[in-house]
């Protein structure tokens, strides 16, 4: 590409990050499990609805201001959270708190960021106090390990524990295994001391995040979890209704339906497709639900709100703007997205983020020719 490419769509900033990072690391942040069918389909579910656009509609001021838990946010697009941010550049997660403090957005930092979560938290901080951050949270085997990430969470100033429930297991991501893939020697899981642990475990090829991960958490840790903290808990991985169900008896305050981008269960729905049943299971309850997966366009923040979510999360683009240029890179990604999405909104007629509703969505076999002619036959 020339050096004059701009890029102008989340999938240009994927095109410059492949050329700009080396094989290993970006075949980890790109790839998805086994054969990649889920990677796919989380994109293609968003081509399989249409939006329905309301004409002579005043959209002269859109407001994509929104609230999650309760808080602020200034777009219903936060960050999912994404493991090793150096990877892609040096100033790690402290560039992606600092461009999501700037937007007003959240940021769900993730238990494996090179940075700690008391330095990202810093980072956002210096940006605006109002910054708003989640902690992701994968659950160890040794459990004093978790509660002190879990309480010091807490005292640093985040929002929410976002507890991913998808993975007992790392995932086959076939790249990862041909290239070999494994932490760069000189980088660091900043949430881990050297002296708590053997960081090689946790991040050699193969062995990292997959040695330590808790295999035997079930719905009986809820209250065990809940009982560390005061924090909002929301569970990252959701795909039945009835497990919605029982994540709401268990007193969670947050769904993301999510399927790790496509990196675990290989054969499974995408995100868009699993998003009506949760929504419909916490209809008439405070639960909140979100998304993540595939999402690279206004438009398909606009489907996602339609279909129920509360916000969206994106993880990728993320990355990939880092990649491109730090915490400039992450804006310019943000920006970008925020502006098609009012534009997707002025253009199908809706004004601010309550007001997209499902009305304005349809299968896109609503429009076949089968449907719409065969009964005049
Ligand atoms: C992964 C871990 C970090 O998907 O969640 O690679």
């Amino acid at each position: 590409m020339p050096n004059h490419f701009q890029p102008i769509t989340i999938d240009d900033f994927e095109a410059l990050a492949q050329k700009s990072l080396n094989a290993a690391i970006f075949g980890y942040f790109s790839s998805g499990a086994d054969s990649e069918m889920t990677l796919q389909r989380n994109r293609q579910a968003y081509d399989q609805l249409l939006i329905r656009p309301k004409i002579l509609v005043d959209v002269e001021k859109i407001d994509i201001s929104t609230t999650i838990l309760g808080q602020h946010i200034q777009t219903p697009i936060g960050f999912s959270p994404t493991a090793f941010h150096q990877m892609a550049h040096d100033d790690g997660e402290l560039a992606t708190a600092r461009a999501s403090a700037s937007l007003g957005t959240c940021y769900c930092a993730a238990t494996y960021s090179n940075y700690s979560m008391d330095d990202i938290q810093k980072a956002a901080q210096s940006i605006s106090k109002d910054a708003l951050q989640w902690f992701q949270l994968y659950v160890e085997k040794d459990r004093e390990v978790t509660a002190k990430l879990v309480r010091h969470c807490e005292k640093v100033g985040y929002k929410a524990l976002v507890v991913t429930v998808d993975r007992p297991r790392l995932g086959r991501r076939l790249i990862d295994t041909r290239t070999g893939f494994k932490l760069p020697s000189h980088l660091r899981l900043g949430n881990f001391s050297n002296e708590d642990d053997d960081d090689d475990a946790r991040t050699g090829e193969g062995a990292y995040l997959t040695g330590h991960i808790d295999a035997s958490l079930s719905w009986a840790d809820l209250a065990w979890l809940r009982s560390l903290s005061s924090l909002p808990i929301v569970l990252k991985g959701i795909f039945r209704a009835e497990d919605a169900r029982l994540a709401i008896q268990h007193g969670v305050s947050g769904l993301i339906v999510s399927n790790h981008g496509g990196r675990q269960l290989d054969g499974c729905p995408a995100t868009l497709e699993v998003l009506p049943e949760i929504v419909d299971a916490c209809k008439n309850t405070n639960v909140e639900v979100y998304i993540d997966g595939g999402i690279r366009k206004g438009t398909d923040v606009f489907k996602a709100l339609a279909l129920g979510a509360r916000a969206v999360f994106i993880g990728r683009p993320v990355l990939w703007g880092l990649a491109y240029d730090g915490e400039n890179g992450i804006k310019r990604v943000l920006n970008h997205l925020n502006y098609d999405l009012r534009l997707a909104m002025a253009l199908a007629g809706t004004t601010s983020i309550d007001s997209i509703s499902s009305d304005y969505v349809v299968p896109s076999s609503y429009y076949s020719f089968e449907n719409k002619i065969k009964s005049k036959l």
